[in-house]
Parts: structure tokens; sequence; C-alpha cells
């Protein structure tokens, strides 16, 4: 019975309406990842990096998993063996899709964290500066997104199963981010089979032992057939 771990990126969303950070005209190409995505961009212009969660969790919220999250459930439900998502993205997708075995290494827009006492709480729709934090009082609320600087979450246990692994396969995600750019190595050198699965080849396509390019909404939906067959 197959361990999988499969590592997705902001390309299993596009196909749901939701930016991709690096497209040509993605998120980056309209903000600055050091005013909207630092621990320092927060202290120099808190409205400003507010306001760009703001717009993300509203743009989350209108939008609805597709066949490629629907498909990673299904893969949880009826595979043998164990499933682990480990997600770098901070919409719920996934979640509303039918994952439950499932870690957002890089934060999550629903939550919110207190830059105090590391309280967590469910963000509203639109936070604004200064919100109290509820366990500590402190005027000191953040969005729960691990920012450029900052440790991604749980990464203990996603190196424990990176190493267990049988199958790794990366989706959507374009390798330029450590340190789940290095997961396919990571897995690679515990003996597990490598699969990514991408519109085009990332920067660390060359370290898989496979490539299956096409949309998510296909290439998921398919290579989660294939998988189910062979079970
Ligand atoms: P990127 O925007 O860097 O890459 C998106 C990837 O998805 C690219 O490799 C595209 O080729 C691929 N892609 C786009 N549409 C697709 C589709 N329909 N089907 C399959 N693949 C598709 O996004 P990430 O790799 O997720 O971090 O970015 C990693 C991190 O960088 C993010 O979590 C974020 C960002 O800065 C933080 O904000 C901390």
């Amino acid at each position: 019975m197959s361990k999988i771990i499969i590592l997705t990126g902001a390309g299993i969303s596009a196909e749901s309406g939701i930016e991709t950070f690096r497209a040509e005209t993605g998120l980056w190409a309209q903000h600055r990842v050091e005013d909207v995505a630092t621990p320092e961009g927060f202290l120099r212009d808190p409205q400003l990096v507010v306001d760009f969660y703001n717009a993300r969790r509203a743009q989350a919220a209108e939008a609805q998993p597709n066949a490629a999250h629907k498909a990673l459930a299904r893969l949880e439900a009826e595979h043998r063996g164990d499933v682990l998502v480990v997600t770098q993205n901070v919409d719920d997708l996934h979640e509303r899709g039918g994952t439950q075995n499932l870690i957002h290494m890089h934060g999550a827009l629903n939550s919110a964290l207190c830059g105090r006492c590391d309280h967590r709480w469910p963000a509203p729709l639109q936070m604004a500066v200064g919100n109290a934090c509820p366990a500590c009082d402190a005027p000191a609320a953040r969005p729960d997104i691990v920012w450029f600087g900052e440790m991604p979450y749980q990464m203990e246990r996603i190196f424990t199963a990176l190493g267990q692994a049988d199958i790794f396969a990366a989706i959507g995600t374009s390798g330029n981010v450590y340190p789940a750019a290095g997961f396919v190595a990571e897995a690679a050198g515990a003996g597990a089979q490598t699969l990514e699965i991408n519109l085009e080849p990332s920067a660390v396509g060359s370290q898989f032992d496979k490539a299956l390019l096409g949309p998510a909404t296909q290439t998921v939906t398919a290579w989660v057939e294939d998988i189910l067959n062979s079970n």
C-alpha cells in the first residue's frame, strides 16, 4: 500500500480563477513581494498588506474547487495507502474540494494570527489593521500567512512524510520557493518515485523521474484514475 505525498502550488487553483504569482500578469507582476509578503513590509505599511490579503480572501471566497482539487480528495478517499497533501496555497479550495489530510505550509487566508501571543482564530472576510486578539487583547492581528523570511509551518511532519513516501507528486508549482522546491530531492533521496504535473517544466523539473504536462483539471484527474486503477 503506497504512501503518496503531494505538493501543490498556485497552478492547481488557476482554473478556479485564482491568479498565480509568477505568470506574466500574476500577483508578483502587480505587487512588490517585499511590500506585501514580508514582516518588514507589514511593519512599514500594515494597511497595504491587510488590503492585499483582504482582496485575496475575497477572491478565494468566490472561487470554487475544480476537478483537480476534487480528484485529490477522491484519491485520499479511495487509495488504500496514505495520502498527504501539502499545499503552498493559502486558499481553502483543497478542503472545500474534500481533502482532509492537508497541511497549509504557507498559512491560510481564513486564519488570523496574533503577532504578540501566536494565538490563531478564524479571520473575518475583511480584516482591519489593529484588530484585537481574542486571547491576549493586543491590537496585533495579522493575516496567518507565512511571509518571506519566516519559517513555513509543520516542516518536521512534512520531512518525516517525505522520508517515508513511495510516490511524490508536485502539482502546479514553479519550483522557485524553498523549502518546498527542495521536497523533490528529499523524496527522491529517500527512494520515492517522483512526478511533476504542470503546464510546463518547473525550475526543478529536471529532478523528477517523470512529467505530466497540461492543465491540472485534466492531468490530475487522469493521474488519479491511473493510480486508483493500479491499486
Ligand atoms: P507560481 O505562480 O510561482 O507558479 C505557478 C505554477 O503553476 C507555474 O509553474 C505554472 O506553470 C503552473 N500552472 C499555471 N496554471 C496551471 C494549470 N492550469 N495547471 C497546471 N499548472 C499550472 O506559484 P507557486 O509555485 O505556488 O508564497 O508559488 C510558490 C510560493 O511563491 C507561493 O506559495 C507564494 C509565492 O510567493 C508566499 O506568498 C509565501
